[in-house]
């Protein structure tokens, strides 16, 4: 498939701190160059089949970028800067282009996986209820959990009077009554939360730790980023 574009959007759109202005500076000094050849800016490209360099590096070109988020507390999961932090803060440079936006939500004191992207489709297959995409938690509670807890959210309890939810799966941790995993495949407004209260719990601590097939790295610390490759995309919509 080709992907026709003006030389200075691609060059802007692929690498960070590239204006089109900056593109045409640099074609004028010869050092973006198209198939070898000295380019013009305004000059239409083909982003799949042209080897395009600056300064002798070849820019691969990427369609959309794909960030794992490993969310600290104390940011919220939105592109527009209010009071608090966005997760786009923590995204590093190398990694950051416009058009990027966390793909869901988790609550400012919620950690763990947050996918950050510029691919809209696949953030919506993502989202959807009806895409099933496990979404799964590790959750901390207040008090013991009651026994028919799994049986309840298992059974698509409703939570304040009115909202259904789908079912979902509890697995308890031995030896501890005050942890468990959760696994959801929707994501309403501080849904955990909410879930347990309806039983008469409190959530102290929650943290996402796998979305569809895909885990959160263990070894990426709070507050660290790392790009997913394309060829493991796919494992963010799988049926767990
Ligand atoms: N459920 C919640 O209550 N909060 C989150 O951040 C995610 C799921």
């Amino acid at each position: 498939m080709s992907k026709v574009m003006r030389l200075d959007k691609f060059v802007a759109g692929q690498l960070n701190g590239f204006s089109r202005s900056a593109v045409k500076q640099y074609c004028r000094h010869g050092r973006i160059l198209v198939n070898g050849k000295k380019a013009a800016s305004d000059q239409k490209i083909d982003a799949q089949c042209d080897v395009i360099s600056v300064d002798g590096e070849t820019v691969h070109y990427k369609e959309h970028v794909y960030i794992m988020l490993n969310k600290p507390q104390g940011y919220v999961c939105s592109t527009r800067e209010g009071n608090s932090p966005t997760v786009l803060e923590l995204v590093p440079k190398r990694l950051y282009r416009s058009g990027l936006f966390p793909a869901g939500r988790l609550d400012k004191d919620t950690e763990g996986f947050v996918l950050i992207t510029d691919d809209g489709e696949l953030s919506h297959k993502m989202l959807s209820p009806k895409s099933h995409v496990d979404k799964k938690y590790y959750v901390e509670l207040k008090d013991d959990i009651r026994d028919d807890t799994a049986d309840i959210f298992a059974s698509g309890m409703t939570i304040d009077n009115k909202e259904v939810c789908l079912p979902a799966r509890l697995e308890r941790i031995k030896d501890n009554d005050k942890a468990c995993y959760l696994t959801l495949c929707e994501g309403k407004f501080h849904q955990v939360k909410r879930m347990f209260m309806a039983t008469g719990n409190e959530v102290v601590y929650l943290k996402r730790i796998s979305i569809g097939g895909m885990e959160l790295d263990k070894n990426l610390m709070t507050g660290e980023c790392l790009e997913i490759l394309h060829k493991d995309i796919q494992k963010l919509l799988d049926k767990t």
